[in-house]
């Protein structure tokens, strides 16, 4: 038979994402209206150990829904990797009642959960990262918002740009994958965008498709760098001496992780956020919410950890067509 969870834990785990407050919001009020006590655990993993554990009712996740970052604070808990600190971890769980548990976060914080599973604690994982580099989903929790506030930033370089008849390089997050630098480099209608993915550390190429560009005309160019491959400073200070163009680098840095979620991350996460509650309530354990061919789905953690995800060749081939001059 399967086991009747009376008390939901709900963490945020891993670096921040825009959203992250509408999940735990939707994770909160449904298991309430099922019925089962929610409690919130700050600072993920390690506020766990530290018993940073609240109850938390309809009102606690009032007024949330349109603000960034996460109420329960988040953390990276690299002595959550240990198997005695996982034992104590559920432990503190069974102390507080806590017999189900939503962990918010990346692949990281996925494997913290799949080991209380094992302990005993029913534990459920909601994708949530701006970078989109978890396997098993084609949407996370933040992306959407992180790329409009980069391109927001990207669309204001580029007038300065123009202005100045510069090279610009923005470096974007997204960890090792290029999801971010790709997205907005097809959206800025950028004239190069460096990819970790396929990047072959040929300067020379760039350089000498700025000359060319710029002898048709081309006032302004816009490198989005991948945080994966970085250096924006000193590749800057390189095309400047080769090219002679003045040339600025802007690492946009963590501005991408805050801000107000946009609509669609608001939705998206509320709706893992309530399924996460519903699959704790049916019994289940050692999922993972995803969102595939327009379906919001869940998968086995430990296919879900297995599986590999890379940028999509086509989109990548339709982005280099895209740049003519
Ligand atoms: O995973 C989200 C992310 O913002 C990455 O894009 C970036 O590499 C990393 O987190 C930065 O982490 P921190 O905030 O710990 O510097």
């Amino acid at each position: 038979m399967a086991k009747k969870i009376k008390t939901i834990g709900v963490l945020t785990s891993g670096g921040d994402a825009p959203g992250m407050n509408a999940a735990v919001r939707a994770v909160v009020r449904t298991s309430i209206t099922e019925g089962i006590r929610v409690k919130g655990i700050m600072r993920g993993f390690a506020g766990l150990l530290d018993e940073e554990i609240k109850e938390m009712d309809s009102f606690s996740v009032a007024d949330i829904i349109n603000r960034g970052g996460t109420i329960l604070y988040t953390a990276r808990c690299k002595a959550f990797m240990e198997e005695s600190v996982q034992r104590q971890a559920a432990e503190i769980c069974r102390k507080h009642e806590i017999d189900g548990l939503v962990v918010i976060g990346g692949d990281g914080s996925f494997r913290g959960a799949r080991s209380l599973a094992r302990l005993g604690i029913n534990t459920i994982g909601i994708p949530g990262t701006i970078d989109l580099d978890i396997a098993c989903t084609d949407y996370t929790i933040g992306f959407d918002t992180a790329i409009n506030t980069a391109i927001d930033a990207i669309d204001k370089i580029r007038d300065t740009s123009t202005s100045h008849e510069r090279v610009s390089i923005v470096e974007v997050m997204g960890r090792h994958a290029g999801y971010i630098a790709l997205w907005c480099g097809i959206a800025s209608g950028a004239e190069e965008i460096l990819l970790p993915e396929y990047y072959d550390h040929d300067e020379q190429r760039i350089i000498d498709k700025i000359i060319e560009h710029r002898k048709k005309g081309k006032r302004h160019h816009i490198i989005i760098n991948a945080e994966g491959i970085g250096h924006s400073v000193s590749m800057a200070a390189r095309i400047e001496a080769a090219t002679g163009i003045e040339t600025r680098a802007t690492i946009l840095g963590h501005m991408q992780r805050g801000g107000m979620p946009s609509c669609k991350d608001r939705v998206y996460a509320s709706i893992m956020g309530a399924k996460a509650a519903h699959l704790l309530k049916e019994g289940k354990s050692e999922r993972i919410i995803a969102y595939q061919h327009g379906e919001f789905i869940d998968y086995d953690i430990e296919d879900a950890l297995a599986m590999e995800k890379s940028l999509p060749e086509e989109y990548v081939a339709i982005s280099r067509g895209l740049i003519r001059f």
